[in-house]
């Protein structure tokens, strides 16, 4: 009998990506993927350090599972991801909750590291590395709507925001191998998959070099929407200092590319900008949403915001306010600065916002992101929109629910439709979370 792997992942969509990597190397050394944590020999939480509140919950997680660890002795725990990275051996060391630490770019290692953990061997591989891709692994496909999955297209970022411990656990950027890309997104497709999201912490920077050419974003962009016109394409995330024009051309050429961008701001201060190392000013940031109004109309804006960075004054605050309400954010992300040991903000500047003001400018801005996200829903009632069927509602079963281009979720009345299924939807209601519709 096969032996069973359970893995928990935590995190951003990269690391969606990655455990299905993973579950891949594991099925090749005899592993099968389970849902049921009960029945698994191998436990795997795929981590993520991004913000303290992101380990803490790890931590909290890892000492949740003693329980298993003494009804079955020859269970088996592992770190990998994020945490993994930045903690190194640390996390054998601390409370022996862990028997296996792998890092994001030694996975392939992970069967070997697997077989001698338990035998008195420090089970570590944390290497980065400047090549790593897993551009030939045919990742197994965790999900279960069978409907989108993530497509990992790059990996690592070279853009050392002063606050982001992405670089320290992810290493350099580099881009996989653009026919690997075709080939994983075709075999999708051929599946039955209808959406597709290519991920990296910098999709605009993408940029592979082999068989004496060049290949960008824009080009890698068009080319998978091209293959097949009932195939979505989403990606994310976009860098303001890198999002270009000839992207959003590239968008205009194919209706199936959709109509969101991601654009994380973080800040509407030049001055915190500056801080940041974000490369950007509030200017340029305003410049390119125009662009994409102007060459995208209709399309979906999100982004990503923090507040209380280093230094932030009310004055920084309430630019970061007046940014979103000029830009009318469909959806945005929105966070406590962390400070995480190691990076350019930890070591240089003083984290001297006290935490109590910025949970009072957190909350000031969720309550305008609030404000923003039911008035862009209001103005797509009355319209009808292509909605692409992901599954059952968890309200009800007579309720299908997916998404429009524009990424917000719908829901309508099942009839005969399926997921997997394009179906045109007139807009009637919104609610906080979401759009009602009839099927038009
Ligand atoms: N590569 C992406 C984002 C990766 S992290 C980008 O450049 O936008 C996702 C989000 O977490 C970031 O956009 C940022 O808003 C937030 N974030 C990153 N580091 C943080 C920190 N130290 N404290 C609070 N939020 C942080
Ligand atoms: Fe972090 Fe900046 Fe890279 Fe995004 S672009 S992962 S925020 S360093
Ligand atoms: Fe977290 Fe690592 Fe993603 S730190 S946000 S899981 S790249």
């Amino acid at each position: 009998m096969k032996s069973k792997v359970y893995i928990e992942t935590y995190g951003c969509q990269m690391n969606v990506a990655d455990s299905e990597v993973v579950a891949s190397i594991l099925n090749d050394a005899g592993y099968s993927a389970t849902e049921e944590i009960a029945e698994a020999d191998l436990i795997l939480i795929n981590t993520c350090s991004i913000r303290d509140n992101a380990e803490q919950r790890i931590w909290g997680r890892l000492k949740s599972l003693g329980h298993l660890r003494r009804k079955n002795k020859q269970l088996k725990i592992g770190v990998i991801g994020c945490m993994a990275e930045r903690l190194k051996e640390d996390l054998l060391e601390r409370e022996k909750l862990v028997d296996i630490v792998v890092g994001p770019d030694a996975y392939r290692q992970l069967p070997q590291l697997v077989a001698e953990a338990g035998s008195g061997h420090k089970a570590v591989n944390v290497l980065l590395s400047r090549e790593e891709t897993y551009g030939d692994i045919s990742p197994v496909r965790l999900d279960k709507n069978g409907v989108s999955s993530f497509v990992s297209i790059m990996r690592g970022c070279n853009n050392m925001c002063a606050y982001c411990v992405v670089p320290y656990v992810r290493g350099a950027e580099r881009s996989r191998d653009p026919h690997s890309v075709i080939r994983e997104v075709t075999e999708l497709f051929e599946a039955g998959y209808r959406e597709v999201t290519l991920l990296g912490q910098n999709v605009d920077s993408y940029n592979w070099k082999g068989d004496n050419t060049a290949l960008g974003f824009p080009e890698l962009l068009e080319r998978v929407a091209s293959i097949n016109p009932l195939l979505r394409v989403r990606f994310s995330t976009s860098h303001p200092k890198d999002m270009s024009d000839e992207l959003l051309n590239a968008m205009a050429r194919h209706e199936n590319i959709c109509r969101h961008i991601h654009l994380p701001a973080q800040s509407g201060s030049t001055r915190i900008l500056k801080l940041m190392n974000r490369e950007y000013s509030r200017e340029w940031y305003m410049e390119r949403v125009e662009s994409i109004r102007r060459i995208l109309p209709g399309t979906a804006i999100s982004t990503d915001m923090i507040t209380g960075f280093c230094t932030e004054t009310d004055e920084d605050h309430r630019a970061s306010l007046s940014l979103m309400e000029w830009a009318g954010f469909d959806f945005a992300y929105m966070f406590m600065y962390s400070e995480r040991p190691g990076t350019r903000a930890a070591r240089k500047l003083k984290d001297d916002v006290p935490e109590k003001v910025k949970a009072e400018r957190l909350s000031e801005m969720i309550s305008l992101q609030n404000r923003l996200s039911a008035k862009s829903k209001k103005a797509d009632i009355g319209r009808v929109f292509e909605v692409l069927a992901e599954g059952r509602s968890k309200r009800s079963s007579d309720f299908l629910s997916g998404r429009t281009s524009q990424n917000k979720v719908v829901v309508f009345p099942a009839g005969d439709f399926k997921k997997g299924d394009y179906v045109s939807v007139l807009i009637e209601r919104a609610t906080s979370a979401t759009l009602l519709g009839t099927v038009k």
